[in-house]
C-alpha cells in the first residue's frame, strides 16, 4: 500500500516549508551533489535543493496506520533529529530514521530502511521529513514510503545494544573492509564514554579490531550501535577476551613490515609526540584502532629503547568532546614550568590538536615517564585562530627562556605557519607568522658541515619542502626560497624527536611511509629513523638525511665484494647473493658507464650517470655526483623500499611489494665501466620477536 512515491510534477498534498526540498520531487541528482542512486522510478524528495546550506520540512497529510510495518528508502545525511523523517502521532516523534552518512566520503545511494507499527495500529500519523542541517550531510532523500505487512529482510534497527560486563582486556570487534560505517559506542553509567566509525561485519569479518577496555574493568558496560541491519552479526560477535583475537601471527604476516614500524591493528598515518625520555624514544602517531583507512583519530603508542626496536602500548590519547586527536609533539617540561610536575619528576607534556566543530590545540601530560597521560583540564590553549589550525610543533627557545609553537594556520584560505610563545605551554600568544607551508610544521636549529659557530634554522612541513634563515626566538626570517624535500609523495608529515641529549646532539627524524600492507589487519607503515644534517653543496646550503646508525645493529648476513670494476656484458657479481630484509651499500665511480643498474627483489634501482639521476623503479630524482662519486644505501622490506643517494641529498622512500619468492639480486652497467670502491649486501633480522 503506497503512501507516497514522489512520481508526482510536484509535492501535492504534502505541505513544503522552507528551501531545501525546492518545489517539486527531484529527478536525479541536482547541481554539485554526488551521484544519486537507488530511488525508484523517476522522482524522489530531496532537501539538497540550494545544496547543503537550506532547511525545511515536508509533511504528509495524515493517514492511518493499516498494515503491520511502513519501509521506505532513505539516503543522505545521518544526523538525528536534523536530517531524518519522523512519524507523528499525537504532535510526538514515535518513529525516526536517518541516512547513513556523518563525514567526508560516504555515499549518496538511498537503501531501504523499515518501522514497526504494530503497536500504532489504527492511529492516525503523520510523516515529516526534516532538514535542519546546514554542513556537510545536511541533506535528506526519501522515496518509495510503503505499508506492508510484509517484514522487510534486513530492517535496519536503531540503537541496538550489547550489555557486557566488562571482565577481560579487550573487546574484539569484527571488522569487513568497505562495509557500512556504524557508529559505536560504549556506554558506562549512562555515559558516553567511547564513540567510533567501524565497519562493522554484518557476517564474517576480514579481520578483528580490538578495543582496549581495562579502564572499565568490572563495570557494567553497553555496547551501541546506532544502526544495524537486524540480521547483522556485528554485535553479536564481538567477543571478551584477554588476547587480540587472532593475534598469535602478529608481526609475522606476509606483508609485516619487518624493520619498519607498524601498528599492530588499523591504519596509522604521521608519527606524533616524538620525545627522548630516560632512555626512551617515545613514538605517538595518527591511528585508527578500528578500521583500515583513516578515521577516528587516536594517538597510537609505541616506544624504543634503540630506535630499531619498538613496542607498541596502550592507545595513549582517544578522541573526547572537543574532537578527535590530531597530529602535534611532545616536550619534556624540564622546569616544570606547566605545574604538571610531581615528585620532582618533570612531566612529558604532550600538545596536540583537537578536530572537532573547532580546530585548537591541547595538552596532555605524563608523571610516570610516558607510561599513562592525562588531558589537562584547562583545554584547549589555544582557541581556534581562523580557518583550520593544525599540528602544533612546540620546542623550549633557550636563549629566550620560552616555549615556541609553531602551528598551520589557514588564514583568508592562504597556509601561514604561526610561531606563538608561552613561558608555561598553558597561556599563549601569537609572536609572527609566516608563509607557505601546509600541515604539520616542524623547526629546528642545525649547525651546517658539522661547524657549532655556523647554524641555520630548518622551517619544514608536511610535504618536507623546506626554508632556511634565522629565529630571534619570536620570528623566523628566510634566506632561502622554498627548497625541495624528499623527491618522493610516500613521504609525509614527518617530525623529528625533541629532547635528544647535547651529548648526543643529532636531529633524528621519522616520517609517515606511506605504503599499504593490502589484505592484511594494518595499513601503512613509518620510515627507518633519519638523521638530519646541513651540507654545503654547490646549490648552497641543504638538507640531507641518512639511516641512523643504529639500524646497523639489524645486519647479519654480510656480502662484500670489495673493490673491482664493472664492465658491459659482465656476468653479475651478485648471481649467489640472496635475501628477503636487505640492505644494500654500494659506492662507485661511474667512469663512463652511462647507467648502473642494481636489481633488488624486483626493486630497480638505477644511477644514469650522464644526467646524474636516479631511477627508482621509474620514479626518478636528482642525485649528483660527489667527488666523482656516488654512495647509494637501499633498504628493502615487505611492503616499502628507502633508496639515499649523494650522502643523503637525495631520499627515495616507495611503497613496493616484493614477490616472495623473488630473493635474487643483480648489478649490471650500460655502456662502458664503473669502478666499484665497495659494495655490501646485508641480510636484515626482523626487528620483531
Ligand atoms: C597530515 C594530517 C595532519 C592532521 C592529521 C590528521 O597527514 O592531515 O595535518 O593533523 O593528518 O590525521
Amino acid at each position: 500500500m503506497m503512501i507516497e512515491d514522489f512520481e508526482g510534477t510536484n509535492y501535492g498534498d504534502w505541505k513544503v516549508t522552507g528551501d531545501a526540498f525546492g518545489a517539486a520531487p527531484a529527478h536525479g541528482t541536482l547541481p554539485h551533489q554526488m551521484a544519486v542512486d537507488g530511488f525508484l522510478g523517476d522522482g524522489f524528495a530531496s532537501s539538497y535543493h540550494g545544496g547543503d546550506g537550506s532547511i525545511g520540512t515536508l509533511t504528509s497529510p495524515s493517514f492511518k496506520v493499516a498494515r503491520k510495518y511502513i519501509h521506505f528508502l532513505i539516503g543522505g545525511g545521518g544526523f538525528a533529529g536534523k536530517t531524518c523523517m519522523n512519524l507523528l502521532c499525537d504532535g510526538k516523534v514515535v518513529r525516526t530514521a536517518t541516512g547513513l552518512n556523518t563525514q567526508p566520503g560516504g555515499s549518496e545511494h538511498l537503501d531501504w530502511q523499515g518501522w514497526d507499527v504494530q503497536a500504532l495500529e489504527g492511529k492516525s500519523v503523520v510523516l515529516e521529513i526534516v532538514d535542519q542541517a546546514t554542513g556537510g550531510w545536511g541533506h535528506i532523500s526519501i522515496d518509495q514510503i510503503v505499508q506492508t505487512d510484509r517484514h522487510l529482510a534486513g530492517m535496519i534497527q536503531n540503537d541496538v545494544e550489547l550489555p557486557l560486563k566488562v571482565a577481560q582486556r579487550y573487546f574484539n570487534l569484527p571488522v569487513k573492509n568497505g562495509a557500512t560505517k556504524r557508529t559505536l559506542r560504549l556506554m558506562v553509567d549512562g555515559k558516553n564514554e567511547r564513540e567510533f566509525q567501524i565497519e562493522l561485519a554484518d557476517a564474517k569479518p576480514d579481520w578483528w579490531a580490538f578495543m582496549d577496555v581495562s579502564a572499565f574493568h568490572g563495570r557494567a558496560v553497553v555496547l551501541q550501535a546506532d544502526k544495524l541491519p537486524e540480521y547483522s552479526l556485528g554485535l553479536k560477535q564481538i567477543e571478551q577476551a584477554d588476547v587480540i583475537k587472532d593475534g598469535q601471527n602478529i608481526y609475522h604476516e606476509a606483508l609485516r613490515p619487518q624493520f619498519h614500524f607498524s601498528p599492530r591493528r588499523g591504519w596509522n598515518n604521521d608519527p606524533n609526540g616524538m620525545v627522548f625520555y630516560q632512555g626512551e624514544y617515545q613514538l605517538f602517531f595518527q591511528h585508527n584502532p578500528y578500521g583500515w583507512n583513516w578515521d577516528n583519530m587516536h594517538w597510537g603508542h609505541a616506544a624504543s629503547r634503540d630506535l630499531v626496536h619498538w613496542t607498541e602500548r596502550p592507545e595513549a590519547l582517544y578522541p573526547d568532546a572537543l574532537g578527535m586527536i590530531y597530529s602535534g609533539s611532545a616536550v619534556v617540561d624540564w622546569h616544570n614550568t606547566s605545574g604538571f610536575g610531581r615528585n620532582g619528576q618533570p612531566p612529558i607534556v604532550l600538545i596536540y590538536t583537537a578536530a572537532g566543530d573547532q580546530f585548537s590545540q591541547c595538552l596532555a601530560y605524563s608523571t610516570d615517564g610516558g607510561k599513562t597521560f592525562t588531558k589537562y583540564a584547562g583545554n584547549p590553549v589555544v582557541p581556534q585562530i581562523t580557518g583550520g589550525n593544525r599540528d602544533p610543533k612546540v620546542f623550549w627557545h633557550e636563549p629566550s627562556k620560552h616555549w615556541v609553537m609553531v602551528l598551520w594556520v589557514e588564514k583568508d584560505k592562504r597556509n601561514t605557519i604561526h610561531f606563538l610563545t608561552s613561558a608555561n605551554l598553558k597561556d599563549w600568544k601569537v609572536a609572527s607568522e609566516s608563509d607557505d607551508f601546509f600541515e604539520c610544521p616542524d623547526f629546528f636549529e642545525l649547525p651546517v658541515d658539522g661547524n657549532p659557530a655556523n647554524k641555520k634554522w630548518v622551517l619544514t612541513a608536511a610535504s618536507s619542502e623546506y626554508k632556511l634563515g634565522t629565529f630571534d626566538g619570536e620570528k623566523f626570517i628566510a634566506e632561502t626560497p622554498k627548497l625541495p624535500g624528499v623527491r618522493s609523495d610516500a613521504f609525509y608529515a614527518a617530525q623529528t624527536y625533541s629532547d635528544i641529549p647535547a651529548s648526543d646532539g643529532r636531529r633524528i627524524q621519522i616520517g609517515w611511509l606511506r605504503a599499504p600492507s593490502p589484505g592484511m589487519p594494518f595499513n601503512q607503515c613509518m620510515t627507518v629513523p633519519l638523521e638530519l644534517k646541513l651540507m654545503t653543496t654547490p646549490e648552497g646550503v641543504r638538507l640531507a638525511r641518512l639511516p641512523v646508525a643504529e639500524l646497523a645493529k639489524l645486519r647479519s648476513g654480510t656480502k662484500e665484494l670489495g673493490i673491482f670494476s664493472l664492465n658491459a656484458g659482465d656476468p653479475n657479481p651478485l648471481a649467489k647473493v640472496s635475501g628477503e630484509r636487505l640492505e644494500l651499500r654500494a659506492e662507485f665511480e661511474p667512469g663512463a658507464a652511462g647507467e648502473v643498474d642494481f636489481n633488488l627483489r624486483g626493486l630497480s634501482v638505477s644511477y644514469d650517470a650522464a644526467h646524474q639521476e636516479l631511477i627508482v623503479n621509474g620514479h626518478r630524482a636528482p642525485a649528483p655526483l660527489r667527488g666523482g662519486r656516488q654512495r647509494l644505501i637501499v633498504y628493502v622490506d615487505r611492503t616499502a623500499s628507502e633508496v639515499f643517494a649523494s650522502d643523503g641529498l637525495t631520499y627515495v622512500p616507495l611503497p613496493f611489494l616484493p614477490k616472495a619468492a623473488d630473493q635474487n639480486l643483480s648489478v649490471q652497467v650500460k655502456g662502458g665501466s664503473a669502478k666499484f670502491d665497495a659494495l655490501k649486501i646485508y641480510q636484515l633480522k626482523s626487528i620483531w620477536k
